[in-house]
């Protein structure tokens, strides 16, 4: 892969548009993931695609990206917030015995300390200091009943989805989300690619699923052009807009777009759209 960044397969991506919960997610109706299988292309360093496993109930989500440096960095993300999540309450065995009694007691005060805990918001469980002096935690084998929980709900594939299937797609997403991309598969493959990309994601997505877009602006395309010749060459033949993409969608079999706001600071300053597959 060249040095050029000409996918946006920017490094170091989410220093400079940090966030531990990504304001893209906020906008979106709040059980929007609930118990669903997500595919999140254009995944970078799998911040977004950590955050929808971890916090947003999703049954599997799935990140890929082209660039592989990325996808490994992602994978390496899965393990740094996996070391910083809070063990959960624990389980207490032998209710209703005497034993129980003290079982019960010891439920109590480990819930009235989880809650002290959870009141000090304990981000600082295993703070990043231990994880650079002495790494990230083990992820512990998955057991069937955890399955759809993180850490084991999610995984990431390098890949150019564009143009490549991954195995995941055969049994379909209920959510697509395509955050930041739009622009990079406009620049390297055209009109045309962009349309193919539009269609595959109606192909991989169940009857009712959501298509998640976060378009870039037009007038952000002539800085990332600049970055190569053969993008400055492809952008001369582009004659769709961001403006046309909804239409565009709409003849595909989507629905009409629903426009869930503006977020971002500055240049990352884009609209978060959503259309369902009709
Ligand atoms: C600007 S970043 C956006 C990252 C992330 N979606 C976000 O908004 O937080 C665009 C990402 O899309 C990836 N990408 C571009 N074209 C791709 C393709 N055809 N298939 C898979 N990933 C692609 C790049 O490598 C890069 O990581």
């Amino acid at each position: 892969m060249s040095n050029t960044p000409i996918y946006g397969n920017y490094h170091g991506y989410y220093t400079k548009r940090p966030s531990a919960k990504d304001p893209r997610l906020s906008l979106l109706p709040s059980g929007i993931f609930r118990g669903a299988r997500v595919l999140d292309v254009g995944c970078n360093e799998g911040w977004v695609t950590c955050e929808i496993a971890q916090y947003w109930g999703a049954d599997k989500v799935v990140g890929v990206d082209i660039d592989d440096t990325l996808v490994r960095a992602a994978w390496r993300r899965r393990r740094t917030v996996w070391s910083l999540q809070a063990p959960s309450e624990p389980k207490v065995e032998g209710l209703g015995s005497e034993e129980g009694v003290i079982s019960k007691k010891r439920k109590r005060e480990s819930q009235a300390f989880l809650s002290e805990k959870s009141k000090l918001s304990l981000p600082d469980y295993f703070p990043m200091s231990c994880e650079h002096e002495f790494g990230s935690l083990p992820v512990p084998p998955s057991q069937n009943r955890g399955k759809q929980v993180f850490p084991h709900n999610i995984s990431f594939r390098t890949a150019d989805w564009t143009s490549t299937e991954i195995p995941e797609d055969a049994e379909r997403y209920t959510v697509v989300i395509a955050f930041s991309i739009s622009k990079w598969i406009h620049l390297n493959t055209g009109d045309e690619g962009l349309k193919n990309f539009f269609r595959r994601v109606y192909q991989v997505l169940e009857p009712r699923g959501a298509f998640v877009l976060e378009p870039q602006a037009w007038d952000t395309y002539a800085k990332a052009k600049r970055m190569d010749e053969r993008l400055k060459e492809n952008a001369k033949d582009l004659k769709l807009r961001p403006d046309d993409f909804e239409n565009i969608l709409t003849s595909f079999g989507f629905g009409r777009a629903q426009h869930f706001g503006t977020t971002g600071e500055g240049g990352f300053r884009r609209p978060v759209d959503m259309f369902i597959k009709l």
